[in-house]
């Protein structure tokens, strides 16, 4: 087994085709607080997984789920933060808009949308990192995930107009509402 990544909160290991993800301990979390939230992002984690698979948007396929680790189908593609150029942006950013249209029609929220969380392989972009996901109608939550995704493009990729063509797969007579509340984020975090 070999180290691939490390993050704030989880190990990467890669064994052969499989990716074990192993939540690490966090020495300033009380015991008890850390064990109970290492649990139940793992758990979360795992669900979304699986949820998001049957809604048709590729994710990695999940192994076996312990209580602190995931193990799942090793992605052997690129990030899509290295990937995107000049001649695929446009196709690109909108298949995200697509995917993440679909996830948010199904309620289900990614959490940390950026580019470094979407792998390109063979031409098709894989959604991973789901830690941070939930389930909810909320619309101020898909806002926020819309938020976390804009900011991303404008401060990773600011020579590309990625947002216009992400717009072009998400915006729909059903995300109008999502879309007028992440205006008003927008506004609000532009004056503070
Ligand atoms: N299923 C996978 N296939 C390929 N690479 C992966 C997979 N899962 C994680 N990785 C790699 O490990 C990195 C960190 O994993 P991630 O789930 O994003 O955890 P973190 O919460 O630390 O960002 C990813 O950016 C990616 O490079
Ligand atoms: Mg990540």
């Amino acid at each position: 087994m070999k180290l691939i990544a490390e993050g704030a909160e989880a190990k990467i290991y890669l064994n052969g085709n499989k990716i074990l993800k192993k939540r690490i301990c966090k020495k300033y979390r009380e015991k008890e607080l850390d064990v109970f939230l290492r649990k139940t992002r793992t758990k979360k984690e795992a669900k979304l997984l699986s949820d998001v698979k049957r809604i048709n948007v590729k994710v990695p396929r999940l192994f076996e789920v312990k209580n602190f680790s995931i193990e799942m189908e090793y992605i052997y593609g690129e990030k899509l933060k290295n990937f995107l150029n000049k001649n695929n942006y446009k196709k690109f950013s909108k298949k995200i808009g697509e995917y993440v249209l679909k996830m948010h029609l199904s309620n289900i929220i990614h959490g940390d949308l950026t580019t470094s969380n979407i792998i390109v392989k063979d031409g098709e972009l894989y959604f991973i990192d789901f830690g941070l996901g939930v389930e909810t109608k909320s619309l101020e939550q898909k806002a926020s995930d819309l938020l976390t995704l804009y900011q991303n493009f404008k401060s990773v990729h600011p020579e590309f107009d990625c947002w216009k063509y992400f717009l072009l797969g998400y915006k729909r007579k059903e995300t109008e509402p999502v879309l007028h509340v992440f205006k008003k984020m927008l506004k609000r975090r532009r004056y503070i």
